[in-house]
């Protein structure tokens, strides 16, 4: 087969990685891809956002199938545009990625179907929202409703910050914005949960945790992610169950109940607290850099079941996993995720000699042959042993001996399991 991955971070990097092992594979394309995609596959320069360029590579290479990274072209209908054409594509469509495209159709979706989640207000206006801010208790999450790259959400102190958010937001700050949405904060431990569903089932697809703070102890701003480790410490039997028929079930039953299906990753994006779930957010993919510590620990084969979801039979499909904890802690430029240099060399990779150590590629392109920083997340360090510890160990270890000058990296991954 001939497959296409769309996207350019370490997400994409460890999904053509993982396809690539497939023994139905003949030829993997990355649009636009990194430095390291380029190693396993043919790197096209494209952008994403043109659909009809997309297209028009796809059928003028007969590629059998595509699989869609990042949630943009996701939400954007992508799927559509390709599926119209007769082109077999991997992810949701246009109005199923509202779950995660549109933040108030998700928290309409938890009233109507009993989802625990924090509880909410839809404002039309500044005036009336600052009116409703004047009469809860801080803290308070303030948040814009569409895409915003992770910086859409507001965790307010205060009901002046609170107020400075919603006037923000209302300015345009994250796209023209008819609606604010304003929600309790919630109190717990956070948990990303992964599901693969065909649109007729589902299967669990594992848990991670990610640390999306930049400094360690998760202090300071928020970031894209700076590590993770799967599966989640939070997890257990009764949790899952929780998950699955107190959030998930009724999801795929609302999005049905629209008359579409759901194939794809559904990222669940959860608040954990004495042992019961509440939802935070939905994503339409998968996590990054939650796949990068994810996918190295699935046995079976990636690509049948992607092909699976795509041809509505997951049921038939059975998801093995290495009983292993794996860790992947995510080298950043300086001044990440402020502004931070571009272009910038990283010279050392094959001084990386630590056989246990995956480099995932984020943020690198090829420049006259060498490999540059060109992006705030540049390369993941993955590691899997029985020993969450000793896997720190080695992928810190493997980090220092790159010893990039541009770069820093948290050190204390995992610490709430590690170092409890
Ligand atoms: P979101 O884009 O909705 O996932 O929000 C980004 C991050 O903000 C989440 O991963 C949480 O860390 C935090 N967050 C969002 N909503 C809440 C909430 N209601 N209570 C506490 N933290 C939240
Ligand atoms: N790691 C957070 C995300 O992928 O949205």
């Amino acid at each position: 087969m001939k497959i296409a991955i769309l996207g350019s971070g370490g997400r994409e990097h460890a999904i053509v990685d993982k396809i690539s092992k497939s023994p139905k594979v003949n030829k993997l394309f990355c649009i636009p891809g990194n430095a390291g995609t380029e190693n396993i596959a043919e790197n096209i320069n494209l952008d994403i956002s043109n659909f009809k360029d997309i297209a028009k590579f796809i059928e003028e290479y007969k590629i059998d199938l595509v699989i869609v990274g990042p949630e943009q072209p996701l939400v954007d209908g992508i799927v559509d545009f390709l599926s119209n054409k007769g082109i077999k594509v991997f992810g949701p469509n246009k109005n199923a990625s509202q779950l995660e495209g549109s933040k108030i159709f998700t928290k309409k979706i938890c009233e109507k179907y009993n989802i625990p989640t924090a509880k909410f207000g839809v404002f039309e206006n500044s005036v009336d929202a600052h009116k409703y801010l004047e009469t809860v208790n801080m803290p308070i999450v303030v948040k814009a409703d569409g895409l915003a790259a992770g910086k859409g959400v507001y965790i307010c102190g205060n009901t002046e910050s609170a107020k400075n958010a919603v006037n923000e937001i209302f300015k345009g700050k994250f796209g023209s914005a008819t609606q604010v949405l304003i929600e309790e904060f919630l109190q717990g431990e956070e948990m990303s949960y992964f599901v693969l569903s065909d649109g007729k089932t589902f299967k669990k697809f594992n848990t991670a945790q990610d640390h999306k703070r930049v400094g360690e102890g998760d202090k300071g701003k928020n970031t894209g992610g700076m590590g993770a480790y799967s599966p989640s410490g939070l997890i257990n039997e009764e949790l899952d169950l929780k998950i699955i028929e107190n959030i998930v079930k009724p999801t795929f039953a609302a999005i049905k109940e629209m008359g579409e299906t759901y194939k794809g990753f559904l990222y669940v994006g959860l608040m954990i607290k004495n042992n019961n779930p509440y939802l935070v957010e939905y994503n339409v993919r998968m996590g990054d850099p939650e796949c990068q510590t994810i996918l190295p620990l699935l046995k079976s084969d990636f690509l049948d079941l992607i092909l699976s979801c795509c041809d509505e039979n997951l049921d038939s499909q059975s998801i093995k996993w290495d009983n292993k904890n794996s860790i992947c802690v995510v080298l950043c430029s300086n001044g990440y995720p402020g502004t931070y240099k571009k272009n910038v060399e990283i010279d050392n990779l094959d001084k990386i000699t630590n056989t246990d150590t995956i480099v995932y590629h984020a943020g690198t392109k090829m420049i006259n042959k060498k490999v540059c920083s060109i992006g705030g997340r540049v390369l993941n360090f993955v590691t899997i042993s029985d020993d969450l510890k000793k896997a720190r160990e080695i992928v810190n270890k493997s980090i220092e001996s790159l010893n990039w000058n541009n770069g820093f990296y948290r050190k204390d991954i995992g610490f709430k399991i590690i170092d409890r």
